[in-house]
């Protein structure tokens, strides 16, 4: 079987890959990614010369690229990791998440639709059910949970589903949609919670926690939410949604103290700074119709997740280092030298 999986240069895309060729040695996995920020070549290098392994450098919004690359390799599946990822980008500049998250959907399924028999797979996530309540702990998100978002990403992302299913009700595209909870593990971009405040840490830098760091998400180690993809791809009820998660909520403040602590580090480090625009409370997934339909669990517990991951950027310093040196620089002033500055005055007014 040829797969195309798009975003494989990203963080869950590359480990995707990598999963798949090892689980499945007779496939044939082709990688489309616009290489975006957020991709990165060097991760896939390994693989690069694998027969079995090709990379494309192609915009999942280029309709003539795209139709171009399944005409050439007839794929029998795609899985679409592709998109704009992160929740404070979207709020700076919503328009590239629109772009890249509903257009590009839709160019990939008409592709699908034109060249026909193929099985499309459309990575989504738990965002685009909003948020639950801190005080209600009795409250998960399951596959019947009213789409209602808070983000210019949840809405992009939430906007593909909902085009998905209608490709699928429309034009009988054999679609499936698994909605997963927060990954980490390695090549997670250092922008986003855990790797941040691993290599801030490092640096003896601020760890920036939004709000009180009270806010609750339900982490998975990035290898279990391969495994779910691939088994919904192989066994998942065509025109089916799968929510993926491990009953893992982690309040944001403790998983910062717990790094810091892993790393031997002070919690004065530690500064609170002003929130997010409209950041969800808390995420929790109900895992159990992928448990029950397709006998999925995950196998990582987060005690050994968090410390493999940690170890992984310990040893592994030359990736992330080659990312946090250009352009990154700009976005993490734009995004934190304020709150931080503001953070310090607000210290100061109180001494
Ligand atoms: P990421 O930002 O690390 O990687 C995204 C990848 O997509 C990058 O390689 C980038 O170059 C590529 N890309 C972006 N725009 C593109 C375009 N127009 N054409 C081709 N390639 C493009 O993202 P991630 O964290 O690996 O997330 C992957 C998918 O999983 C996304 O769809 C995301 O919504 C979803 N998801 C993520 C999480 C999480 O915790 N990270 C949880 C649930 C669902
Ligand atoms: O739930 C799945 C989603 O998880 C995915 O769909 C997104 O693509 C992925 O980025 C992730 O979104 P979050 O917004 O939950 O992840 P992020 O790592 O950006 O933030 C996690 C929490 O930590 C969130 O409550 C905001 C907080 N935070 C984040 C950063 C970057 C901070 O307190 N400080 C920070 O500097």
């Amino acid at each position: 079987m040829t797969v195309f999986v798009t975003g494989g240069a990203g963080f869950i895309g590359s480990n995707y890959i990598f999963y798949h060729l090892a689980k499945h040695p007779e496939d044939r996995v082709v990688c489309l990614d616009k290489l975006t920020y957020a991709g990165n070549l060097s991760t896939l290098a390994p693989i690069m010369n694998d027969p079995r392994f090709r990379f494309c450098k192609v915009d999942i919004c280029d309709r003539e690229a795209i139709y171009g690359l399944f005409e050439e390799e007839k794929p029998d599946a795609v899985i679409n990791f592709a998109a704009e990822s992160h929740v404070d980008r979207s709020i700076e500049n919503p328009s590239i998440f629109l772009e890249t998250n509903i257009i590009g959907t839709s160019v990939l399924m008409d592709a699908c639709r034109k060249y026909g028999g193929v099985r499309y797979h459309q990575v989504s996530t738990d965002e685009v059910y909003g948020d639950l309540p801190l005080d209600r702990p009795d409250l998960f998100f399951t596959e019947q949970t009213p789409i209602h978002t808070s983000s210019p990403y949840s809405s992009s992302k939430a906007g593909a589903d909902l085009l998905v299913m209608a490709y699928c009700r429309t034009y009988g595209l054999p679609v499936t949609i698994s909605r997963c909870s927060n990954n980490y593990g390695p090549y997670h971009f250092p922008e986003k919670l855990i790797p941040l405040m691993i290599i801030n840490c490092l640096h003896d830098k601020p760890l920036p926690v939004y709000g009180r760091g009270l806010n609750i998400r339900d982490w998975l180690y990035v290898e279990d939410h391969c495994k779910a993809v691939d088994l919904i791809v192989r066994g998942g009820r065509i025109g089916e949604v799968y929510n993926v998660g491990g009953h893992n909520e982690m309040r944001n403040i403790d998983i910062v103290r717990l790094i810091v602590r892993a790393l031997g580090k002070s919690e004065e480090l530690i500064t609170y700074v002003a929130d997010r625009k409209g950041h969800d409370l808390r995420y929790a997934i109900d895992p159990t119709k992928i448990h029950e339909e397709l006998g999925w669990l995950p196998e990582t517990k987060f005690e050994d997740g968090i410390q493999k991951t940690i170890r992984w950027y310990l040893d592994h310093p030359a990736w992330w280092e080659e990312i946090i040196s250009g352009e990154y620089q700009n976005y993490y002033r734009d995004m934190y030298q304020q709150r931080l500055e503001d953070s310090a005055a607000a210290n100061e007014v109180k001494r």
